[in-house]
């Protein structure tokens, strides 16, 4: 086998038309029947999208990973936005997607871990500190743990 072909295996696969989306928010009315009426919308359509992810939510946060075609997970991202059910939503971190970390969740759903942050480490900016790499280790890491 040549030189050459293995420089290009070694390459990480780009798939360039598809990205990772990450952005924080903070819950307005938190509650089981509002973020079961979320998930709800969320599996309907993110099927339709192609989008799969994963939603961590607590009362005081909402941290969610959208993974999917570029122009797909930025039109759901601009729905989300606009919706009322949370206030503060800034996007944390977009780039291009190498593989997917949910590829069979639609949208999977995890409460806040105790290894990830105190409500007063996310009152304090915790998140807005996280560097993109321990965002995406976050998603990582729980993409690696059962469901
Ligand atoms: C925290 C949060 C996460 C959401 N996640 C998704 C999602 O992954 N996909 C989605 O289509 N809508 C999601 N939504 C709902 C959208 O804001 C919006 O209500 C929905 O996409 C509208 O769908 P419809 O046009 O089919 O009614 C989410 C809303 C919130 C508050």
């Amino acid at each position: 086998m040549s030189l050459a072909f293995w420089a290009v295996r070694e390459e990480p696969l780009i798939l360039s038309d598809y990205i990772q989306l990450i952005y924080a928010s903070r819950p307005f009315g938190f509650d089981d029947a509002m973020l079961n009426g979320i998930l709800m919308e969320a599996r309907r359509n993110n099927p339709r999208d192609d989008i799969t992810g994963a939603l961590i939510c607590r009362h005081d946060l909402y941290l969610q990973l959208l993974e999917g075609p570029k122009d797909a997970v930025e039109a759901a991202f601009e729905r989300i936005a606009r919706d009322k059910r949370h206030l503060e939503v800034r996007q944390c971190f977009t780039s291009p997607m190498t593989e997917r970390l949910f590829p069979d969740w639609a949208m999977r759903d995890d409460p806040v871990q105790s290894w990830m942050w105190t409500p007063q480490e996310v009152a304090a900016g915790a998140i807005e500190k996280a560097s993109h790499l321990e965002l995406l280790r976050v998603f990582t890491r729980l993409a690696a743990e059962t469901a």
